[in-house]
């Protein structure tokens, strides 16, 4: 089918109301002039999710979850963006209308190359149910009928060309194939039956790794027997990067039981067999380190993570460089805990022999991130010297300071200083502070005072993040700017200012009304999460016309910036090389602007 017309979702978004489609799913109160709930994301006793009706848009501080009312449909009713899409327009009696028919011209690429991707996992499938011997291996390995549909395990046959003959059958689809990482292009040499290409899996048992939205994107398969590599896996692709995905998400997020925690492990069929243990959390990196996008995505659903270890020496690097990855996500109200595995075992084999009670106990007695780092810390140093707790508290302080400053910091901090019988005080001050600069601050203070002479380069991005949030917050803003305004802001020249000029430009030549209508049009661009990221943000701004004035003073002193640049530039330029005359007037023009009375009063 074609593409849905984006003046169709503006429509959409300007017409439903996101307190009632959220209303229907979560029980919410109100609270001022926006509602509130317990989160459906993640499990919390106080209400920290949020939904404004004039932004239409949800906001979850406890777990940072966000979006629009078509996000929170896909986020909760796991739907495609598209079901999303047919799901509100039903509720309006609305046609979705398709462009460009439906012979599939108008689709976007990556559109026919998840179908084909599907395709490709449904013949796996079924060459699982023709062949014996890949059966028999399944079942070997401890796996039902239901868990093998569940996560659609497949067999790719034992053929150089099978997925090859039944789908690449013209050049488009050759060149999608090998795009999709399913076939290989032949090294060197005439190929004796015409075939530039092989199949890349062969003779493997198929696991597909699913997006979120359920969507296969790669696959990893496994000898039957020996052979090398064990697992083969997608490359990196256009629907597949593989630091992003957690295997068995989707099928987490499918299961009826509500979500607590997740537990992490390493393998597929780690994985697998956990799930049809009864332990349907457990989620699996493909043979990656935790990347900080994983741990985006666990803590929104879930405030606490459990991560499995072999209790080898490999596992236990693994385990101390997963512990590195997870310092900067450390805060309170979130659990991160560590379960090493007896030595020869891993997940599979171990809930296989001992069942899912006596496995859920271990996960329970798991070690805290603060008791893994203290611990780990100890083995290597003599405590009972000072030398030694003086060592410690040299390999303590740079994990300390990858923790965001806060309470859990505070708490990770005393633990350490007890260890080596110091007060947290002292140490402290030892450490010079907090053991981090301070950060700065997110959003300025209203009214900030004018600094006297230049600021950074960082500053000018602070205003220029500070413009497009308040935007974001009021699109309507954006058609009360005077033309000359926009104007002058077009001959700004910093990377962050072109985007601030583009979103103005969008913005008057076709107002939106709300803050959705805004992400809703930037779903798909690099720039849209970076958006609802500053939509989510707390604004401390009330309303739109506090937020005019906001606006006006922070564009006023961008333009001020750059004025000051550009003296700056001219200046050196009339020592070095002198200035035409041209450029002379235009330095005598900036000067006295901005040599003029400042906009704020009060400074001396
Ligand atoms: P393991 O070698 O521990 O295998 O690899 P496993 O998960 O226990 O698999 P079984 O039980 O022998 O079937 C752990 C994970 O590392 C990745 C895979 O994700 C695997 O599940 N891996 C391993 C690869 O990607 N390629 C390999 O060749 C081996
Ligand atoms: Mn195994």
């Amino acid at each position: 089918m074609g593409r849905i017309p984006q003046t169709f979702i503006d429509e959409l978004i300007a017409r439903s109301d996101i307190v009632e489609v959220i209303g229907a799913r979560v029980q919410l109160k109100k609270a001022g002039r926006e509602y509130k709930a317990c989160c459906p994301f993640h499990s919390e006793k106080t209400p920290s999710f949020w939904v404004s009706p004039e932004k239409q848009f949800y906001h979850c501080f406890g777990c940072g979850a966000h979006g629009t009312v078509l996000g929170f449909l896909m986020e909760h009713d796991r739907m495609s963006f598209p079901e999303a899409v047919e799901e509100l327009a039903a509720r309006l009696g609305l046609e979705v209308p398709r462009e460009g028919g439906s012979d599939g011209e108008a689709r976007r690429p990556e559109e026919s190359l998840y179908e084909l991707m599907g395709r490709v996992a449904g013949f796996y499938v079924d060459c699982l149910a023709r062949d014996e011997r890949a059966r028999q291996y399944l079942a070997r390995r401890g796996l039902t009928r239901q868990i093998i549909e569940r996560f659609q395990i497949g067999y790719a046959p034992d053929s150089w060309n099978e997925v090859l003959k039944h789908f690449g059958t013209s050049d488009q689809s050759r060149r999608q194939l090998a795009e999709l990482g399913l076939i290989v292009e032949r090294e060197r040499g005439a190929p004796r039956d015409g075939e530039r290409h092989y199949d890349r899996f062969r003779d493997r048992i198929m696991f597909p790794i699913r997006d979120a939205r359920g969507r296969v994107i790669a696959f990893g398969g496994r000898v039957l027997d020996q052979g090398e590599p064990k697992y083969l896996n997608s490359p990196e692709t256009t629907l597949f990067h593989k630091g992003r995905e957690l295997y068995g998400l989707y099928e987490v997020r499918q299961s009826r039981a509500p979500l607590r925690r997740l537990l992490v492990v390493e393998g597929y069929m780690d994985t697998v067999r956990l799930h049809q243990f009864g332990i349907p959390y457990a989620v699996a990196t493909l043979g990656t380190a935790t990347t900080p996008e994983h741990f985006k995505r666990i803590f929104r659903l879930v405030s606490e993570v459990v991560f499995a270890f072999d209790g080898d020496r490999a596992g236990r690097t693994a385990a101390w460089r997963a512990l590195q990855h997870a310092l900067p996500e450390a805060r309170e109200g979130r659990e991160i805990r560590f379960l090493f595995l007896p030595e020869g075992h891993d997940p599979d084999s171990l809930v296989g022999e001992e069942g899912r009670e006596a496995f859920e106990r271990r996960l329970e007695a798991a070690l805290p991130l603060s008791e893994y780092l203290v611990r780990t810390l100890a083995e290597q140093a003599d405590l009972s010297h000072a030398d030694g707790r003086a060592r410690f508290a040299e390999a303590a302080r740079p994990l300390v300071a990858r923790v965001p400053e806060g309470v859990y910091r505070e708490l990770l901090l005393a633990r350490i200083a007890e260890t080596i019988r110091l007060s947290p005080q002292r140490l402290q001050e030892l450490w010079g502070g907090s053991g981090r600069p301070a950060e700065a601050p997110t959003s300025a203070p209203p009214r900030p005072p004018l600094p006297a002479r230049r600021r950074t380069s960082a500053g000018r991005g602070g205003l220029v993040r500070q413009a497009v949030k308040l935007l974001v917050h009021f699109p309507e803003l954006a058609g009360r700017l005077q033309p000359e305004k926009v104007e002058a802001l077009l001959r700004l020249e910093t990377p962050g200012a072109q985007f601030l000029n583009g979103l103005i430009n969008e913005l008057r030549a076709r107002p939106a009304r709300t803050t959705a209508q805004v992400l809703e049009r930037w779903r798909d661009r690099p720039e849209g999460e970076k958006l609802a990221r500053l939509a989510a943000e707390e604004n401390l701004v009330p309303d739109a016309a506090a937020g005019a004035k906001e606006l006006d003073t922070a564009l006023d002193r961008l333009l001020e910036e750059a004025g000051r640049q550009r003296i700056d530039r001219l200046l050196e330029k009339d020592r070095a090389l002198g200035l035409t005359a041209e450029e002379k007037l235009e330095l005598q023009g900036l000067m006295t602007k901005l040599s003029g009375p400042r906009p704020s009063s009060g400074r001396p």
